[in-house]
């Protein structure tokens, strides 16, 4: 594909209305849980502080939480290959548990700008 093909793919997908909200109700001990190991592995310090993303790296915030862990298990059990090894890394040592606590927490946080 060309450049303006990329170009055009983006500006198609950019200007699709953003998906609802995820539902409000969240199970706190999960969020709490996905929170912290958010924390603890810098998530933040790629995907920024709001999980919107930028650049090259996707938003995750907000996203729905049977894709984000359908994602992080896939990265973490290198069935999904990134175009960076950012992922893998970020993800080592990680159990399963985390995962799904961390797409629950995601999934609920707030929505795209
Ligand atoms: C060093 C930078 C970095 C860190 C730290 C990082 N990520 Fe990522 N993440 C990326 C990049 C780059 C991609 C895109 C990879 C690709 O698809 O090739 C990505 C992709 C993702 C995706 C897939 C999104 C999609 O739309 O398919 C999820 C989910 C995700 N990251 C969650 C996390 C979580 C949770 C953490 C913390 C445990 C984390 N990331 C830490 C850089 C990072």
């Amino acid at each position: 594909m060309s450049d303006g093909d990329l170009r055009g793919f983006s500006d198609t997908i950019a200007a699709l209305p953003s998906p609802p909200p995820a539902p409000a109700a969240t199970d706190a001990a999960r969020a709490a849980r996905g929170a912290e190991v958010a924390g603890r592995l810098r998530c933040a310090g790629c995907h920024g502080a709001d999980f919107a993303g930028g650049k090259q790296v996707p938003r995750i915030g907000g996203q729905r939480e049977d894709y984000l862990l359908a994602a992080l298990q896939g990265f973490r059990g290198a069935r999904r290959l990134g175009y960076t090894p950012a992922m893998t890394e970020a993800l080592a040592g990680t159990t399963p548990d985390e995962l799904q606590d961390l797409a629950h927490f995601l999934a609920h946080a707030p929505p795209p700008r």
